[in-house]
């Protein structure tokens, strides 16, 4: 009889959101006339912007030709687009990473979850508290993780760095040094982030000890304070410990359009290896490209009228982001992030648990959030709610829940 990679069956219950969708699913089915409002997964609501309609119908219509159709993409990118990347998320910002440092992928979350793939089996990983679900499980799947405690809802083999209002949601470097650190600033869940000089401290700490950071930056497009980094390499020495995952979900709208991509600096090694020609080894095997199409839709997110439309659609979440943090805030709760983020981390009133508060507003105010324990034990008590709504939405679901 075959047997099944059994590091699976140690994954605790489905994922976080698939959870919450199947809890709202059996809400509407049994109470059809109420109108619930999503504020629950970061996912986007607006269209697209113009200018990348137009590079998408221009694209789909060169594949319609023989002249110009294109079969596989080069599997780790066209220069087109890796050429886009470097000038405008890295020269720009006086980091000197070159196009060969850049890996296209079809999203951060692939990526963020295929990334443990390079490092041996029994490394030792270190995650903030609350964390962004993938991270730990895609090492639980490669078995990297030890034992599951239901009572502390930790893994043995993982470091947990607290990330609480107690700490100002900024991690401590843990006691025991460990190999792969993962960080996600902007921070998801709690909408928080460190300034350049913590990253700073992070990135001499990560050399210090050897180890290497995984560097989330998903969510870069909304910083909006001055002494925030925009990427890992505007630190001194980031380029020997860490790799940068990117995406274009929360920036551009894509997240249901798929491109994402990860830089692997080549001066990244371990002794004699390089982790670059490990990542660009492992793309080649694995993975034929991002599509054409949506490869000329990511270019046109760097052109200057990409830019401008884009801003503009940031700034409208933001907008959201703060009438929550406002509105929250004068109905009496407790409220985190939402300033270089697009989310907003509230404590649970009345010492309600997150999933006790999951319930009460889904019930009383029917709106959807997500608990903050889904997120890791030091989110408990906590609660996201996601700025990516329509402002309407927004507004109405803030009106419910002030009238609660
Ligand atoms: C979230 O709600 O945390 C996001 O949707 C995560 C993701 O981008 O996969």
């Amino acid at each position: 009889m075959f047997q099944v990679n059994e590091n699976y069956l140690k994954l605790p219950g489905s994922y976080l959101f698939s959870t919450i969708a199947k809890k709202v699913a059996a809400f509407t089915e049994a109470n059809p006339e109420k109108k619930v409002i999503r504020l629950g997964i970061g996912d986007v609501t607006q269209p697209l912007a113009p200018v990348i309609l137009e590079a998408l119908h221009k694209a789909v219509d060169e594949m319609g030709k023989t002249e110009t159709f294109r079969g596989y993409a080069p599997d780790l990118g066209y220069d087109f687009l890796r050429n886009a990347i470097v000038k405008n998320d890295y020269e720009e910002r006086g980091c000197d990473i070159a196009a060969d440092e850049i890996f296209v992928s079809d999203g951060a979350k692939s990526d963020s979850g295929n990334i443990q793939e390079l490092f041996s089996a029994d490394a030792k990983i270190a995650v903030c508290d609350p964390v962004y679900p993938v991270y730990v499980d895609s090492n639980v799947m490669a078995g990297r993780t030890g034992v599951y405690s239901e009572d502390t809802q930790t893994w043995s083999n993982v470091i947990y760095m607290p990330c609480t209002m107690e700490n100002g949601f900024v991690p401590e470097f843990p006691k025991e040094a460990p190999q792969l650190i993962y960080l996600c600033l902007p921070n998801n869940p709690t909408g928080t982030t460190v300034t350049k000089a913590q990253l700073q401290e992070w990135v001499d700490y990560a050399n210090r000890v050897g180890a290497v950071i995984i560097y989330d930056a998903a969510y870069e497009a909304y910083i909006s304070e001055e002494n925030v980094a925009h990427s890992v390499y505007e630190c001194k020495g980031a380029k020997t410990c860490a790799i940068e995952i990117r995406s274009f979900s929360k920036n551009a709208g894509f997240t249901g359009v798929r491109l994402g991509f990860t830089v692997v600096p080549k001066e990244l090694k371990c002794g004699d290896v390089s982790l670059n020609a490990m990542w660009a080894r492992r793309h080649g095997t694995k993975f034929n490209g991002a599509p054409y199409i949506v490869q000329r839709a990511g270019e046109a997110v760097y052109s200057e009228a990409g830019k401008a439309q884009l801003k503009e659609q940031v700034a409208y979440y933001m907008k959201n982001a703060k009438a929550i943090k406002d509105g929250l805030k004068n109905a009496g709760y407790t409220v985190f992030g939402g300033v270089n983020a697009p989310y907003i981390w509230m404590k649970t009133p009345d010492q309600m648990t997150s999933w006790q508060f999951f319930d009460y507003l889904l019930e009383n105010a029917n709106v959807v959030g997500t608990p903050g324990s889904g997120f890791g034990p030091s989110g408990e008590g906590y609660f996201r709610l996601t700025a990516f709504g329509s402002y309407e939405n927004t507004l109405a679901a803030l009106e419910r829940i002030q009238k609660l």
